[in-house]
């Protein structure tokens, strides 16, 4: 792939010895109808771990013809199978016995996503994991609750008429999903979920940098009992599985999360026959501490919306606002933060910060922090690379950026936050809602009409107020502008995988 180094091209020629990593070097199959294949063009690509550079093992590159066998199965699973005549409480069970068996192997799927993506493994182990589990469960419960309603119909040309009238809810039917690296696991269960709760069928599409967790799930939907056919998973670059899938006319929707210039791409290809398109994309969400806040916990917050994995985080609070009154203690306490953390390899057990997840990610993080330094803006703790081997990158705090600055205006997607001062709160506001995201946003403050006024006045999907990050399989997420169509989680994420029929009946 063009964004490896050249050392990571080689090919694994023994898989005698087993890795210090403990995951298996052995090349990857990938799941089409049930069968555990290659590519049909014998291709494959290497996932990298981003702490070392090396080869971890090579994966199937998936391409137009694997994404054909598989829209074809899924279709088949979708309108012949099994799976269609299940009850809604058969297929809650087996979502159930998904998420059980998930959770039996918590340890394994924190390891794979810790050394694919480069997170710590206690962040994978306490956050991606369990959450990927919780979803599971939550959409489990919703299989039996998707029903329409009935309707009082008052026909003033049938005068006399009498009209039973109701909806249904069905699935939409096949349905390509297209995950980002940032989360792996999880982003699967976040699509999947919702996908399968809904009755739909699935060609799912990981990744490249970390299909490992993915090709695994594929294990584990097999051992549940799912039917051959209703999940399959295609490894392979964006450029060539993802956009056939994208451009499928074979499938009824497509589901992406990843950046905004590739959602647009999406849109495009949807385009053509329309299908239906649901969107998670970029953020550069406002983290706002007011003069009544709290900043025993308003600056660890502040730091953790950052800093956690490793700011690749769509929701990531980004541009952090403070009153000025506040700024420099906040200011130096963020960054004093940030000069604690204990940068190294996700498996390494005192590791607070891994790398980034590939070269390229760490190319586009250092370009910001050198365009942000030569239009003026002023790092008060990182600002740089971590080490020379990996794609670390320094936990930074920057100041001094101003507005049209491409650090301030677009997403970074590292752990890299611009701390801007302001004395009243319509102008920050007005400067929270002037950018063209509007994922998330945050809001520090002990006066809890301004904490209502302001998560009613953000424009943004999300509001934490006193907190950050906070997620639950319950609550909606995904965004205003251009951060996306449609909302994943929640009985919100329903209405993305269903159709509703309006039925008239003349009595
Ligand atoms: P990307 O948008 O290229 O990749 C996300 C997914 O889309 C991957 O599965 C990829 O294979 C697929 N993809 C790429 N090109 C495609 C195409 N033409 N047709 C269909 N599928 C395609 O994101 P990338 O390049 O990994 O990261 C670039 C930036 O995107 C990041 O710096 C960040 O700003 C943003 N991003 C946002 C994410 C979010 O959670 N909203 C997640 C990942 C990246
Ligand atoms: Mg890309």
């Amino acid at each position: 792939m063009k964004t490896r180094p050249a050392s990571a091209k080689k090919t694994i020629t023994s898989g005698n010895s087993a890795p210090a990593h403990g995951v298996s070097a052995k090349t990857r199959k990938m799941l089409i109808n049930g069968q555990w294949v290659a590519a049909a063009s014998g291709e494959t690509f290497p996932t990298i771990d981003p702490a070392t550079g090396e080869v971890i093992c090579r994966v199937p590159a998936g391409d137009k013809a694997d994404i054909d066998a598989a829209v074809k199965a899924a279709r088949a699973a979708f309108e012949t199978g099994p799976w269609r005549r299940l009850t809604a409480s058969e297929r809650g069970r087996l979502l159930w016995k998904l998420a059980d068996l998930l959770e039996e192997n918590l340890e394994e799927f924190a390891r794979l996503d810790s050394l694919d993506n480069g997170k710590p493994l206690a962040v994978a182990r306490a956050a991606d994991v369990p959450l990927a589990v919780d979803l599971f469960r939550y959409m489990a419960g919703w299989t039996t609750k998707i029903h329409g309603r009935t309707f009082p119909i008052s026909v003033p040309y049938a005068p006399g008429a009498q009209f039973h009238a109701y909806t249904q809810r069905e699935p939409v039917g096949v349905v390509g999903q297209i995950i980002p690296w940032n989360f792996p696991l999880l982003m699967a269960a976040w699509k999947l979920g919702p996908a399968l709760a809904t009755g739909c069928t699935v060609v799912l599409k990981p990744a490249e940098q970390t299909p490992l967790s993915a090709l695994r799930l594929g294990e584990l939907i097999q051992q549940a009992g799912f039917p051959d056919g209703v999940v399959n998973i295609v490894t392979g670059l964006g450029e060539t599985a993802g956009a056939a899938l994208a451009g499928h006319p074979g499938i009824d929707k497509i589901a992406f999360t990843g950046s905004t210039e590739v959602g647009k791409l999406i849109v495009r290809a949807a385009a053509n026959d329309l299908k239906k398109v649901s969107l998670e994309l970029g953020g550069k969400s406002p983290n706002i501490i007011l003069d009544d806040a709290d900043l025993e916990t308003a600056i660890p917050g502040a730091a953790s919306a950052i800093f956690f994995n490793h700011g690749q985080c769509c929701c990531a609070g980004s541009r952090l606002y403070v009153h000025k009154k506040h700024f420099n203690k906040v200011v130096e306490g963020v960054a004093a933060a940030a000069a604690k953390i204990k940068v190294g390899p996700g498996l390494a057990p005192d590791t607070e910060m891994g790398p980034l997840v590939s070269e390229e990610q760490l190319d586009r993080v250092m370009g910001f922090l050198r365009s942000g330094q030569s239009e003026g803006a002023k790092p008060l703790a990182g600002g740089g690379r971590h080490g020379d081997r990996g794609y670390f990158v320094e936990p930074t705090v920057l100041v001094d950026t101003k507005p049209g600055m491409k650090v301030l205006e677009e997403e970074i997607f590292g752990p890299v936050v611009c701390a801007v001062p302001f004395t009243d709160v319509d102008e920050v506001l007005a400067a929270a809602n002037s950018n063209i995201y509007g994922l998330a946003a945050a809001v520090w403050t002990r006066d809890v009409s301004r904490a209502h006024q302001l998560a009613s006045a953000l424009r943004a999907g999300t509001v934490w107020v006193n907190c950050y990050n906070i997620f639950d399989a319950a609550l909606p997420f995904g965004g205003y502008k251009q951060s996306g169509w449609g909302r994943e989680m929640g009985e919100e994420a329903l209405q993305l995988y269903t159709e509703t029929k309006a039925v008239c009946v003349r009595l």
